[in-house]
């Protein structure tokens, strides 16, 4: 896309690789203007063009009150999510299965992408080259599932998968200037991988600060040519 944006949504902030893209975004584009949510964890730092705004994802009142504070916005990047918490952790097998647990994971992973695709898609109008990138996670494509387990997490990142695929779609008509995708980070030292982190070979744990630099990059080579994709930090394009 050709112009940089000028407002700029980053959804979980406060996380590894969240607060990592909103230092990247301030850094590289000198006149953005950043609005990151936190939730939990108190707000990390300040900075003159970055606001930030107390969000739980599960809310959905929540979302339409907040996007009805915005005229314009140009991307929405989210990058909240949920693995393992007071709820549990990534099922072994089948009879690990937690109906709370599941449904905690399309709660945060999957159904805040279609709220603020619902209530942000007039602000988003307003931009001349509207993006929403949500990251999923390379466990939720179908094709590529071989090792099986981690139902809800799986389940949760492909159906997010199914709804920005869809709204790709959608946005074909209802924003012909903008560009829908699913990104893939690779494996991060961020507190979602920590309990997972002891089998990733040493090279494959990314430090979140150089996958927000390569997201940056990815995003802005994006345009509606490319909606309705899933993309590694690298360019790969990953099966749904
Ligand atoms: N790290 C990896 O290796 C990896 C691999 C594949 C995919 N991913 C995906 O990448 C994304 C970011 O993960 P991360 O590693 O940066 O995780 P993280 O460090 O654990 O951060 C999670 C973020 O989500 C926010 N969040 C969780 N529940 C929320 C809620 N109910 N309302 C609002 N915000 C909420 C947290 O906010 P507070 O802390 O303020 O509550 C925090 O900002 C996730 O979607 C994850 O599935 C990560």
């Amino acid at each position: 896309m050709s112009e940089s944006p000028q407002q700029v949504i980053v959804i979980g902030g406060t996380g590894g690789l969240g607060r990592a893209m909103v230092e990247t975004l301030l850094d590289q584009f000198k006149q953005v203007q950043v609005y990151a949510t936190y939730c939990s964890t108190e707000i990390p730092f300040r900075h003159a063009r970055l606001s930030w705004q107390q969000l739980d994802i599960r809310d959905p009142d929540a979302i339409e009150k907040w996007a009805a504070e915005f005229n314009r916005v140009d991307w929405i990047l989210n990058f909240a999510g949920f693995l393992h918490g007071e709820k549990g952790g990534p099922e072994k097998n089948i009879q690990a299965l937690n109906t709370d647990f599941l449904i905690e994971n399309i709660r945060i992973n999957t159904l805040p992408t279609l709220l603020m695709a619902k209530h942000f898609a007039r602000a988003l109008k307003q931009s001349p080259a509207p993006v929403m990138a949500t990251v999923s996670a390379r466990v939720g494509s179908i094709e590529d599932n071989r090792l099986g387990g981690w139902y809800s997490y799986r389940i949760s990142k492909a159906a997010l998968n199914m709804a920005l695929k869809t709204l790709s779609i959608e946005w074909k008509h209802s924003h012909p200037r903008g560009c829908i995708a699913a990104l893939h980070p690779g494996t991060n030292d961020t507190p979602l991988s920590k309990p997972f982190q002891a089998n990733v070979k040493s090279g494959n744990l990314f430090d979140p600060a150089y996958t927000a630099s390569m997201f940056l990059k990815l995003l802005t080579q994006l345009d509606p040519s490319k909606s309705g994709n899933f993309w590694a930090w690298d360019g790969e394009l990953i099966p749904w």
